[in-house]
């Protein structure tokens, strides 16, 4: 593709502002804004502005997405809406011949994602997940890591995304029927992704699991996120899962907006028959890495693991790549379906205190 990729976007809020825009922006001979859609017209006027101040000429605004995807000259969305939001426009836009870079959760549930996945292949257009954590430097030194062999079969691994206390008191974060859970889908999505992608996406067949929502709910705990209704709180402020896939593997999940716990830890431990290796995706810790060598053991740490600026940045020049240069999806929509399968069958286990079964067809 000579010409730049026309792009419009579907909710102009924090994430599109903050990470799409500026990931645009980062490449302005491949790409331009040319189309902002917001239900908010205020929030799509303040986000044109922005193209203007990089440098573009001011994109056209609706309130209605519908009317941006009449326009034929348009190649692709970003879908920045909140997760309740996802479905309906993804669909659209891929049934109108668009690509689509739609953040997480890719849908509120697994059934979400199957009809998004299935726009996809049918129309064969780039689907990809807004899932940055694997563009970072250190996703980039320990997928090269294991991929070279070096950790030999990863049988186990742990994936944190904690908080001790980090209740999001703005948005819709506390509503299950607006963003589809609590924790589990806000950030314990992020890192069972990276999780995942560093094990190669092995095929998720069953799961057991546990919430919790006491801490959430009980007034006056501290809460530096601010201040939020606690008789409204409808997620989860605690979720715990073991899931199974079909090479064998099991991964152990944990994700919190509060628990009393040591910090906020967020990252991923894993065990393999030659190493085990612990890193935090955007490499706030080393990249440690164990492992025996003729009868003696090694603790390592990467020395080399790549400064990346910024990995919402590379998640959205990955997408305008794949489109110009017709590759497959960065991301794939698929991936977004396992992650939703597993927490819909850990909501489920949390209910039934039954190991659930997971279905990622589509
Ligand atoms: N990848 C990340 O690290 C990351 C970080 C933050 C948020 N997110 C995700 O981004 C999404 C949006 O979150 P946010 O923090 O930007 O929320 P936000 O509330 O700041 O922005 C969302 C915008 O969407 C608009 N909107 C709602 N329904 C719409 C519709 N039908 N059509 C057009 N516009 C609509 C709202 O008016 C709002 O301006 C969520 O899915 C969230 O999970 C991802």
């Amino acid at each position: 593709m000579s010409e730049k990729v026309k792009v419009g976007l579907i909710g102009a809020g924090g994430i599109a502002q903050g990470a799409h825009l500026r990931g645009y922006h980062s490449i302005p001979d491949e790409c331009e804004v040319v189309w902002i859609c917001d239900v908010n017209q205020e929030v799509a006027e303040k986000a044109a502005a922005k193209v203007v101040e990089a440098g573009g000429a001011k994109p056209q605004i609706t309130t209605d997405y519908k009317q941006m995807l009449t326009d034929s000259e348009l190649d692709a969305v970003s879908v920045t809406t909140p997760n309740k939001y996802h479905v309906e426009p993804t669909v659209d836009a891929l049934n109108a011949g668009k690509h689509v870079l739609c953040e997480k959760p890719l849908g509120m549930n697994a059934d979400e994602c199957r009809r998004m996945c299935a726009a996809a292949r049918e129309n064969k257009k780039i689907l990809q997940v807004a899932l940055q954590n694997r563009f970072t430097g250190a996703a980039r030194f320990a997928k090269q890591y294991i991929d070279g062999g070096n950790m030999g079969d990863i049988y186990y691994a742990r994936a944190w995304a904690l908080r001790r206390r980090g209740v999001p008191a703005w948005g819709v974060f506390i509503h299950k029927d607006q963003q589809g859970g609590g924790p589990l889908i806000d950030i314990g999505v992020h890192i069972l992704d990276f999780t995942l992608y560093l094990m190669g996406y092995p095929k998720p067949v069953s799961a057991s699991g546990q919430t919790w929502d006491i801490l959430g709910k009980t007034p006056g705990l501290y809460n530096p996120w601010g201040d939020y209704d606690r008789t409204k709180f409808t997620v989860e402020d605690f979720a715990v899962g073991l899931i199974r896939f079909e090479n064998g593997a099991v991964v152990s999940l944990e994700s919190s907006f509060m628990a009393n716990l040591d910090g906020d830890p967020f990252k991923a431990s894993f065990f393999g028959t030659k190493a085990g290796m612990d890193l935090n995706p955007w490499g706030a810790d080393p990249v440690k890495i164990y492992t025996e060598q003729d009868g003696q053991l090694f603790n390592m740490v990467g020395a080399s693991v790549p400064h990346v600026e910024s990995a919402h940045v590379d998640e959205v020049k990955a997408f305008i790549k794949a489109i110009r240069e017709d590759l497959p999806s960065p991301v794939p929509g698929e991936n977004g379906l396992y992650l939703n399968a597993i927490f819909d069958a850990l909501y489920k286990s949390a209910e039934t205190k039954k190991e659930e079964p997971i279905d990622v067809s589509f």
